[in-house]
């Protein structure tokens, strides 16, 4: 369960965190914020490169912080950029947050656009697991 009180403070740490992006390429500025089930907050942004395939988007960033410091298990992450469209996380960055049975419920805000609440399973239905 997440509540909307929540919802509004995943949101502006994942604002905040969209102002550390470094997207010089693309323009694009995400920010992540990542909740585990004792309610800690972790961020990320997304970080380009110049060698393209080396960027690494705000979701990823964001539960790798949450990893190592020790959270494993999430129920929500917001997703946040300051213009549209809103930032829907990627099928990789799916893949990292189900690994170890995670499915948090995910939040996408923009500046200009009305928040939307997904469930992980609509985003993706069959996580791939060994
Ligand atoms: N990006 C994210 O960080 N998260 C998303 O949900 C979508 C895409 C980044 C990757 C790249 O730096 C830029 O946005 C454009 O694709």
């Amino acid at each position: 369960m997440i509540t909307q009180s929540e919802i509004t403070r995943l949101l502006e740490l994942a604002r905040k965190a969209s102002q550390n992006a470094y997207a010089p390429y693309s323009k694009y500025a995400v920010g992540a914020a990542v909740m585990d089930e004792q309610d800690r907050i972790f961020t990320g942004c997304n970080i380009e490169n110049a060698s393209y395939g080396l960027t690494i988007c705000a979701e990823r960033t964001a539960i790798f912080n949450a990893r190592c410091n020790g959270a494993v298990r999430f129920k929500a992450i917001a997703v946040y950029t300051p213009k549209p469209p809103l930032p829907v996380p990627c099928g990789a960055c799916l893949q990292v947050m189900a690994e170890g049975g995670n499915r948090p419920v995910v939040i996408v805000g923009c500046h200009e656009e009305q928040e939307r609440i997904f469930a992980f399973e609509d985003l993706l239905p069959k996580a791939f697991s060994l």
